[in-house]
């Protein structure tokens, strides 16, 4: 079944929950989609897990255009949400439409997420106006990494806890279809959820959303500088890749690789005559 921003909304209507990953290539998107995961996000996550720095904040609009139009061709089903990178939303409303309009034409991308609440409300609705779906982010929101002053749990204290609430209420009011709760505390997660009738789709934010996320990196085991308590390791393909890498590099040191069924053959009495 395709899945848009209408099924996000049937699914917290019908309390089924939704599942998403990130993704940033054309055959692990595939894969994710064929496995029937409903939403795939093109998270600027990638500054880190596929170009190594150690956060998000030099990512360009020209990686995420890139990156977001490779997913989009290896998914049949699940919906692409592209994020907008550090300073594509921010200076204007005029930019956010401009660069949101971008990662939609250029990128595929069927929806976009942001970070922030009443810091982004005019980018929202004038997003939102434009007939290009937004996703909301909220809590730990990477993009704000200097002024957090790391990555830490956000909402702990009743005034932070307040303004995550009313910025969720805020989003919806703006036109979000959706809203990311990271890093957060379940119960406050849980709270949100109930009182906004858009989808919650929770990382580090417990049970209680209406969907989760997760970097596909961390929860396959293929990333290891920040392992955050809230992931959990499906899969061990890090150590398989390893595995594999090793066992390949050993069997061409000692010419077990290629084998004569890897290999192209011709005709003897040809050869013959190259002698
Ligand atoms: O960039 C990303 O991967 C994200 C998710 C962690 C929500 O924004
Ligand atoms: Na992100």
């Amino acid at each position: 079944m395709k899945n848009t921003t209408v099924t996000f909304q049937e699914a917290k209507n019908n309390n089924q929950k939704i599942a998403m990953l990130t993704a940033y290539d054309y055959s692990t998107a595939k894969l994710i989609d064929e496995a029937g995961v409903n939403a795939i996000l093109v998270g600027d996550s990638l500054g880190m897990v596929i170009l190594g720095y150690n956060d998000t904040i030099s990512v360009t609009m020209e990686d995420m255009l890139h990156h977001s139009r490779a997913v989009s061709r290896g998914c049949e089903n699940a919906l692409v949400i592209t994020d907008m990178p550090f300073m594509s939303y921010q200076t204007s409303v005029y930019d956010a439409v401009v660069n949101a309009g971008r990662l939609m034409k250029e990128g595929r991308a069927g929806a976009v997420k942001l970070e922030g609440g009443r810091e982004v409300l005019p980018q929202v609705e004038a997003i939102v106006k434009a007939s290009i779906p937004v996703m909301g982010h909220l809590g730990l929101t990477p993009q704000s990494i200097n002024a957090f002053g790391g990555f830490k749990v956000q909402g702990k204290n009743e005034k932070a806890a307040k303004k995550l609430i009313e910025d969720a209420i805020l989003l919806e009011q703006a036109g979000a279809f959706a809203v990311v709760l990271e890093c957060i505390p379940e119960s406050l997660a849980k709270l949100i959820t109930q009182r906004i009738s858009i989808p919650t789709i929770g990382i580090g934010a417990g049970a209680g959303c209406d969907g989760q996320v997760l970097v596909y990196q961390d929860m396959l085991g293929m990333y290891s500088d920040i392992t955050p308590k809230f992931v959990k390791k499906f899969g061990n393909v890090g150590e398989e890749m390893k595995k594999a890498f090793a066992e390949y590099r050993k069997e061409v040191s000692t010419s077990v690789f290629p084998a004569m069924e890897h290999s192209f053959t011709m005709d003897d009495s040809i050869l013959n005559k190259l002698y």
